[in-house]
């Protein structure tokens, strides 16, 4: 198949071209290097798949690029580009999300619908659930976000709907936190595994008691590759189904670096839920594993990974 992955040189874009290129699909890569992650780390991120044959770049900003030529007689698209998270999503700065967001995938869906593509799966985002029961959250459950970032997810969710009414077959992927190599800076894992490689104080928000839905980036790209290429249409959850409590994250970290990082405890922020579990059934089917990779070695390999070692691909027999 001929799938496009926008965003392909940020975090889960490039392990997903990775991913698609070694099941023998190629790929087209769109991507507009927007500010926030350092370009060279993005550009790493590309490395292996430019080497590879079926890869092909483009350097575009889906919100004013043609996007005709780069979709045409694509089978799929894989739409990860986006604008990631909730404490930048207030003030000003929601005019990015607005734009990346929202803009974004309307103009992928238009060009989708246009040059006649099949099926689009969008980077969705737990956010769109806002503050939930204690219990796993199923895809069922009312969205109501409760930052702007998961307002603009969840717009992008309806847009998916709307293109519908076009005979486009669309999946919005609902992820959890993601974590394992190439996170994107300013994320929970990768905030602490800095602190404790090099002593640099970082603040952490909330007691040490909030939890969130981790999953490790291998699981979370080969669900995406089911999703993308045999998935229903609708709201898939993709996550572990596992909750871990941030003291859980630190003590993770602290033993596959060998040293704690060094917090700064700050109030609870707006728009951060105190708690996150997703039900995982719906992915599970869908994707025919459960997530393998264990709190532990995950934070081991994206240790491993800041500290400059080269980390595993994918085995391609693994998935879709
Ligand atoms: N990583 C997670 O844990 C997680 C969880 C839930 C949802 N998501 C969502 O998944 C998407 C990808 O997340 P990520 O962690 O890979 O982020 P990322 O920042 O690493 O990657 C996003 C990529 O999209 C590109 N991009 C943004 N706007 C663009 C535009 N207008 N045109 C072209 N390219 C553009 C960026 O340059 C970047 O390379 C985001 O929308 C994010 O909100 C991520």
């Amino acid at each position: 198949m001929r799938v496009v992955v926008t965003g392909a040189a940020g975090f889960l874009g490039s392990h997903l071209t990775d991913h698609l290129l070694a099941l023998g699909h190629a790929v087209v890569g769109i991507d507009a290097f927007t500010p926030g992650t350092p370009r060279p780390q993005r550009q790493a991120n590309l490395a292996r798949a430019l080497r590879h044959p079926s890869f092909t770049m483009l350097e575009a900003d889906l919100c004013d690029a043609d996007l005709g030529a780069a979709v045409s007689g694509a089978d799929a698209i894989a739409h990860m580009a986006g604008e990631a998270g909730v404490r930048g999503s207030w003030g000003d700065r929601f005019a990015v999300y607005a734009m990346n967001n929202l803009l974004a995938t309307q103009r992928v869906l238009e060009a989708a619908v246009s040059a006649g593509v099949r099926r689009v799966a969008y980077a969705s985002s737990s956010a769109v659930y806002g503050v939930t029961a204690n219990g796993p959250c199923g895809e069922d459950t009312a969205p109501r976000p409760v930052s702007p970032y998961g307002v603009s997810m969840l717009a992008g969710e309806g847009l998916l709907d709307a293109y519908a009414q076009h005979g486009l077959s669309t999946a919005a992927i609902r992820y959890s936190c993601v974590y394992g190599p190439r996170q994107r800076p300013g994320m929970a894992a990768e905030r602490f595994i800095t602190s404790a490689l090099t002593g640099e104080r970082v603040p952490l928000y909330g007691s040490d008691g909030r939890s969130r839905d981790l999953v490790y980036v291998d699981d979370a790209v080969r669900a995406t590759a089911a999703i993308l290429l045999r998935g229903p249409d609708g709201p898939v959850n993709v996550g572990s189904g596992e909750s871990f409590t941030l003291g859980e994250i630190l003590e993770a970290v602290t033993a596959a670096v060998g040293a704690a990082p060094a917090v700064d405890r700050r109030p609870a922020l707006a728009g951060e839920p105190p708690r996150e579990r997703l039900a995982t059934e719906r992915m599970r089917a869908i994707a025919r594993f459960a997530p393998a990779t264990d709190l532990a070695a995950g934070i081991a390999a994206q240790v491993a990974f800041v500290r400059g070692e080269e980390f595993a691909e994918l085995p391609a027999g693994n998935a879709a």
